[in-house]
């Protein structure tokens, strides 16, 4: 039987609506009903693209008839579009940061609950089939003997040289910056891991070409729940994008880019090392996109994989790092708070 078909409308017209939209085909059941972009023309674009309506303002595509909205705007406007698409009754999948503040996202989940609706982060990586069969190869190992489990520290870093001068990562005023960007995913690896982070180190860096206002690189220091974390994120620097997972009695490894993967590797210091191979099919997208659709035909209200839990502790990472490297965004409400001492 094919599932119930789940239309969707799209908040946001660049370039990773782009993505998500040519995923869709690979995510059964599941189309592109309606768009908006604040330029029209962006709007037919894609919509034009994928037989769908393009329509002239948020509140025209809640009205829409689609089943669920995915907000592909830049972070500063992930907290009001989320909040619209929620107060008109709809699910809600919202790109990554999932909002520029922990104080921005309890809002949002708030919300959510209140009117019983899913809310989830879309943070692609947890959904990779690599990233799922090294979870479950590691967590069928620490039932066994020679396992690297329990992970106690994470290592994991992601910097591009190829950011150019007009992206918007380079804006204070559309909460950019190497951490905001890019240094969300290393945090989540961490929290994945290790559990909330209940101290945070970190340093940053401005560009060393054009000083914008906003972090270049920045490297993190965090004890966690369950262990220690050290992260880097950059902008304009090349790196090996390799994540590493360690334990008493090995380590395993996510290939890079460990962020979009389809290799690993656990080492254990006793036994041959094990790799897992598993290409990405697509743009690697729809993983997360056919979990949501699942939940939602489930009558579910919070992802078991990305859970709210999992972004809040996230965004509270995030917020302690921007306050020790002192990072702000014009017009934020609750700008984080540098701590005492
Ligand atoms: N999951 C992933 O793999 C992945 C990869 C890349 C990016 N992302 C995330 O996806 C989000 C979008 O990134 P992108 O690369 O797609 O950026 P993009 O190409 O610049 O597209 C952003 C879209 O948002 C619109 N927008 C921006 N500010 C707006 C506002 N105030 N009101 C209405 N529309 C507004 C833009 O319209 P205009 O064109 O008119 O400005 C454009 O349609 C970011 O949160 C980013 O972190 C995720």
């Amino acid at each position: 039987m094919s599932p119930s078909p789940v239309r969707w409308g799209l908040l946001g017209a660049g370039a990773i609506a782009g993505r998500f939209a040519r995923d869709l085909q690979h995510v059964p059941g599941a189309a592109v009903a309606a768009i908006y972009a604040r330029r029209p023309e962006q709007a037919r674009q894609l919509a034009g693209a994928h037989s769908a309506l393009a329509v002239e303002s948020p509140a025209a595509l809640f009205a829409a008839g689609v089943d669920a909205v995915y907000i592909a705007t830049l972070p500063d406007t992930h907290h009001a579009f989320a909040r619209a698409a929620l107060a008109a009754g709809l699910p809600v999948l919202c790109e990554k940061p999932v909002t520029r503040s922990l104080a921005e996202l309890d809002d949002l989940l708030g919300l959510a609950q209140a009117r019983n609706l899913l809310f989830m982060e879309a943070m692609k990586t947890p959904f990779l089939p690599v990233y799922r069969a090294l979870r479950s190869e590691l967590e069928g190992q620490q039932a066994g003997q020679g396992g690297v489990r329990p992970i106690f520290f994470v290592q994991a870093g992601n910097a591009s040289p190829h950011t150019p001068p007009d992206h918007p990562s380079w804006s204070a005023a559309l909460a950019g910056g190497a951490l905001m960007a890019i240094g969300v995913y290393q945090a989540f690896l961490a929290v994945d891991w290790l559990g909330p982070a209940s101290e945070v180190q970190a340093l940053s860096q401005a560009s060393t070409t054009d000083p914008t206002g906003v972090d270049a690189f920045t490297l993190v220091q965090s004890r966690h729940a369950r262990g220690l974390s050290q992260l880097y994120a950059g902008l304009e620097l090349a790196s090996p994008g390799t994540a590493t997972l360690c334990g008493p009695r090995g380590f395993a490894t996510i290939h890079r880019p460990w962020w979009n993967p389809s290799r690993a590797t656990i080492t254990p210091l006793s036994g041959p090392p094990l790799d897992l191979s598993y290409p990405v099919l697509g743009d690697g997208l729809h993983y997360e996109t056919t979990h949501f659709c699942d939940l939602l035909r489930a009558g579910r209200r919070e992802s078991p994989i990305v859970t709210p839990a999992h972004s809040r502790a996230v965004m509270q990472m995030l917020d302690r790092t921007r306050a020790a490297i002192d990072l702000r965004f014009p017009g934020e409400p609750h700008p984080p708070v540098r701590p005492l001492g």
